[in-house]
C-alpha cells in the first residue's frame, strides 16, 4: 500500500475524510499524539487499525467526536452521568477521555467486547475537522507500531507505518506531547486508568475525590486483569534499555559518569541543567521544574534513543508522581519496564 501524506489545508482534510469513508485508516494530528483513525461504526474500518499497528484486539479503542453533540446525534452511550457533563464542560475540547457504559452502535472491535467505550473530544483543529468531513465519529489509538513510543511527528508515524495505511495528515509537533488522561465513570467512584495533561488534582476539583488504579503506578501481577487493558502490556521502549534513576541533581549526574566511565555505551534522558554535568550523550526534555515541556518532548527523546549510535543503556531521571509527572512517570516506568534505581 502507497501511504498518502496530506497537508493540513482543508482540501487535503476532504482528501483523508474521503478515504475514512471509502473503510480506509488515516493518521491525523491531535494535541496529544497523532492518532490512527477509521470510521468507528463500521468493524470491518476499524479491523484495519489493529492489523496495521500489530495491536492485540483485547485492547479496546478511544472513539473521537468533533462536538460533544455527536454523543447523542449517534446515540454512543447508554448514559451520559452527570459527573461525566461536568468534566466535558470543563475539559472538552481537550486531553481527556471519558469510558461509558457503551450502546449497541458500537462495533466489538473498538470495545473488544467490554460493555463500555472510550470517548474523546480532541481539541486539534485538524482532527476535528477530519472527524466532521468524515460524518461519523473516529476510533484512533496512537498511531504507533504497538509497543513502540506514541508519535508527536508526522515522521514518527511514517517510521513506524509507511506502506501499511491510507495516508498521514501532517499537522506538525503535537503540543501535549503524552496521550489524553483516561478516567472510567462506569464505576461507583470514577477511576483513573491513564494519567495525562489534565491532572488527578484537576478532575478533582470538578467532581470531587477519585480513584487511581493501581495499574497507573504499580506493576500488576500477572492473575490481575487491567481496568485499562492498554495498561498491562509493555510500551513506549526505544530498542536500548531504559533505567529510570531516582535521586536529587548530583546524585543523578554523578551515578550516570561513573556508569560512563565503565561502559561508553551509556546514555541520558535528562533535565536541561544536567547536559553541562553528563560526561555521556544525552537528551535533555526540558529544564527540571518545566513539566510540559518534559512532556512535549518525552516521545521523541525516547524514539531519538536509538538513533544515537551505539547506546545500549540510557538512564532517565525519574519524575514527581503527581500533577504532569504522574503522566510522565507512568510512561517512563513501562518504558523502563518497571526498573528503578533509587540513589537515596
Ligand atoms: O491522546 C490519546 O488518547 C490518543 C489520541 C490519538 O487521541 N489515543 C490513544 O489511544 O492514546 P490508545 O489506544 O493508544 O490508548 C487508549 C487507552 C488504552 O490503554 C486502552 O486500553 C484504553 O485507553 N481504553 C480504551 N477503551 C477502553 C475501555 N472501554 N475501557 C477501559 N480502557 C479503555
Ligand atoms: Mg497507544
Amino acid at each position: 500500500m502507497n501511504t498518502l501524506l496530506l497537508g493540513n489545508s482543508i482540501a487535503d482534510i476532504k482528501s483523508g475524510a474521503a478515504l475514512i469513508k471509502k473503510g480506509g485508516v488515516v493518521a491525523m494530528p491531535t494535541e496529544t499524539v497523532y492518532g490512527l483513525s477509521a470510521d468507528a461504526l463500521k468493524g470491518e474500518a476499524v479491523e484495519k487499525i489493529f492489523k496495521a499497528k500489530g495491536r492485540p484486539m483485547d485492547n479496546p479503542l478511544i472513539v473521537h467526536i468533533s462536538d460533544v453533540s455527536d454523543i447523542e446525534r449517534f446515540n454512543l452511550v447508554k448514559e451520559f452521568p452527570q459527573k461525566a457533563r461536568a468534566l466535558a464542560e470543563k475539559f472538552w475540547p481537550g486531553p481527556l477521555t471519558m469510558i461509558l457504559k457503551r450502546s449497541d452502535v458500537i462495533p466489538t472491535q473498538v470495545s473488544a467486547g467490554l460493555d463500555t467505550v472510550a470517548i474523546r473530544l480532541p481539541s486539534h483543529t485538524v482532527a476535528r475537522v477530519l472527524i466532521r468531513e468524515s460524518e461519523t465519529v473516529l476510533a484512533a489509538p496512537s498511531a504507533n507500531k504497538s509497543g513502540s513510543p506514541s508519535p508527536t511527528t508526522a515522521q514518527h508515524v511514517l517510521d513506524d507505518l509507511d506502506g501499511c495505511i491510507d495516508a498521514v495528515i501532517d499537522g506538525g509537533m503535537c503540543s501535549v506531547g503524552v496521550e489524553s488522561t483516561v478516567i472510567t465513570l462506569a464505576t461507583d467512584t470514577p477511576r483513573l486508568l491513564r494519567p495525562g495533561f489534565i491532572t488527578v488534582e484537576q478532575i478533582e476539583e470538578v467532581i470531587g475525590e477519585i480513584e487511581v488504579d493501581d495499574a497507573v503506578l504499580f506493576k500488576l501481577s500477572d492473575d490481575k486483569k487491567a481496568a485499562s487493558p492498554g495498561m498491562k502490556y509493555k510500551h513506549y521502549s526505544p530498542k536500548a534499555k531504559v533505567v529510570l534513576v531516582s535521586g536529587g541533581d548530583d546524585a543523578f549526574c554523578a551515578f550516570v559518569n561513573e556508569k560512563y566511565e565503565a561502559d561508553k555505551s551509556v546514555g541520558a534522558i535528562c533535565y536541561d541543567e544536567d547536559k553541562f554535568e553528563l560526561l555521556c550523550k544525552c537528551i535533555p526534555i526540558g529544564k527540571s521544574d518545566d513539566l510540559e515541556s518534559q512532556a512535549h518532548l518525552l516521545f521523541d527523546a525516547l524514539r531519538q534513543v536509538d538513533e544515537l549510535i551505539n547506546i545500549s543503556t540510557v538512564y532517565a531521571r525519574c519524575p514527581q508522581k503527581d500533577g504532569v509527572g504522574m503522566a510522565l512517570y507512568n510512561r517512563l516506568i513501562r518504558a523502563a519496564g518497571f526498573e528503578v534505581i533509587c540513589l537515596e
